[in-house]
């Protein structure tokens, strides 16, 4: 199907607003995106028709809601190519997802292990490692990036050696923007340590780059459904069968057991075993609505238009005087960090909001690399399937006034 941005737009109706009297431009979908009406529509269906608990009623609201939450698993399996629907575990978004991986490995860690992330790690890929690390006397090695932003690939690979039980890197970089090239890093990973594990932060990846998971050949793929057109409280991870079907328990209770006694218990199969107690149906049904939303468009169009508005704002950044773009690899996904001469970013997102551009400012969750980059923070626009030209151009007005203001 073409892509037309315009009607595009009319499908999320939030984006009719004003904000202090203006049209509203939001450019945080990194943080969240917004969404269309259909998964408003799915979620609401779900409480207004068929509210019930899944998998054990036996009436036909609990069958009505069952079908559909397991429907929204096929959805999500069949969008990044999971070999089985039972790869599919939901989780309450990315962070969930990296702990129940991490909460399984802590098991395995031992003293001589090595855990591999990055410079550019949000804190929820490398606070998890860190504490997995310093609780197991396992090390945690911290790959550099470039002035770029970009990994250093080279002295990446260096590191690799046979201790290296773990690499979990980010598909892309909340705060720069940058790829990462996760195809050939888990192929060189793995063939020098045959035991290393590979877990990918999906979740500036699922929205915005090309997902297979059985291509990339990582172990782990961990994303959240708000950054993607769905609700919040959502999230998926995603891991090879044959590892998660021994994975440790997350969490215990209903639902994840197979048989109880007084005294012990046996686990249900995949993918209940990792989902205890009453999930969050209404969330699952919305998720599902949005990645079949997603999957009737056509995603090289929607990435090129992405890419077009984040080359178009990337050029006038350019020639904006007494701005400084961080962040500059070669893929990006359409993330614009940016500092100014002028003024502080958070006196930046202040005078934006006031004439109703939404950005985000600060350290992104991602400190120690702001650290790194010798920066308090940056201001931050990040661009989304109905982003526009037009948009970007309300934002550079709007930072025209920001420097006259603080000047
Ligand atoms: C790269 C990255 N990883 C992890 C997360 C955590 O996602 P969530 O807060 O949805 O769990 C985020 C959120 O901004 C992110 O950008």
């Amino acid at each position: 199907m073409a892509f037309d941005v315009n009607e595009i737009r009319t499908e999320f109706p939030i984006l009719n607003r004003q904000v202090h009297n203006n049209p509203l431009v939001y450019l945080d979908n990194a943080a969240t995106t917004q969404k269309p009406q259909v998964v408003i529509d799915a979620i609401v269906d779900y409480y207004t028709n068929y509210n019930s608990n899944v998998h054990r009623g036996a009436h036909q609201l609990a069958d009505e809601a069952t079908r559909k939450f397991e429907a929204a698993r096929d959805s999500v399996a069949n969008f990044i190519n999971a070999s089985s629907r039972c790869e599919v575990i939901w989780s309450a978004g990315t962070t969930e997802s990296i702990n129940i991986v991490a909460n399984g490995i802590a098991k395995l860690l031992k003293a001589g292990d090595e855990v591999l992330v990055t410079e550019m790690e949000h804190h929820a890929n490398l606070v998890t490692w860190q504490q997995a690390c310093l609780a197991s006397g396992a090390t945690l090695v911290v790959a550099p990036i470039s002035d770029k932003g970009e990994l250093d690939l080279e002295a990446y690979y260096a590191l690799l050696n046979t201790h290296t039980r773990l690499a979990a890197i980010p598909h892309a970089s909340n705060a720069l923007g940058s790829v990462n090239p996760i195809q050939a890093m888990t192929a060189r990973i793995k063939s020098i340590s045959s035991d290393a594990l590979v877990m990918i932060d999906g979740a500036q990846g699922i929205a915005h780059c090309d997902v297979d998971v059985q291509a990339i050949g990582c172990d782990f793929y961990a994303f959240s459904s708000h950054k993607f057109y769905g609700p919040t409280g959502i999230g998926v991870l995603w891991g090879k069968e044959q590892l998660l079907a021994d994975w440790p328990v997350w969490q215990t209770g209903g639902e994840m057991i197979a048989e109880v006694s007084y005294q012990s218990a046996k686990w249900n199969t995949l993918p209940y075993r990792l989902e205890a107690g009453t999930p969050n149906i209404a969330d699952v049904i919305g998720f599902g609505a949005a990645v079949e939303w997603f999957q009737q468009l056509d995603k090289q169009a929607v990435l090129a238009h992405e890419l077009s508005v984040l080359n178009c704002a990337t050029q006038m950044a350019e020639s904006f005087d007494g701005l400084e773009i961080i962040g500059s690899a070669q893929h990006k996904v359409p993330v614009l960090s940016f500092v100014m001469q002028q003024g502080h970013p958070a006196d930046i997102g202040f005078i934006l909001d006031r004439q109703g551009v939404a950005i985000r400012t600060g350290h992104h969750c991602a400190e120690p690399l702001m650290n790194r980059l010798n920066i308090p923070g940056t201001a931050r626009a990040s661009f989304a399937i109905y982003n526009t030209v037009n948009e970007v151009e309300r934002l550079f007005e709007a930072l025209e006034k920001a420097k006259k203001m603080l000047a």
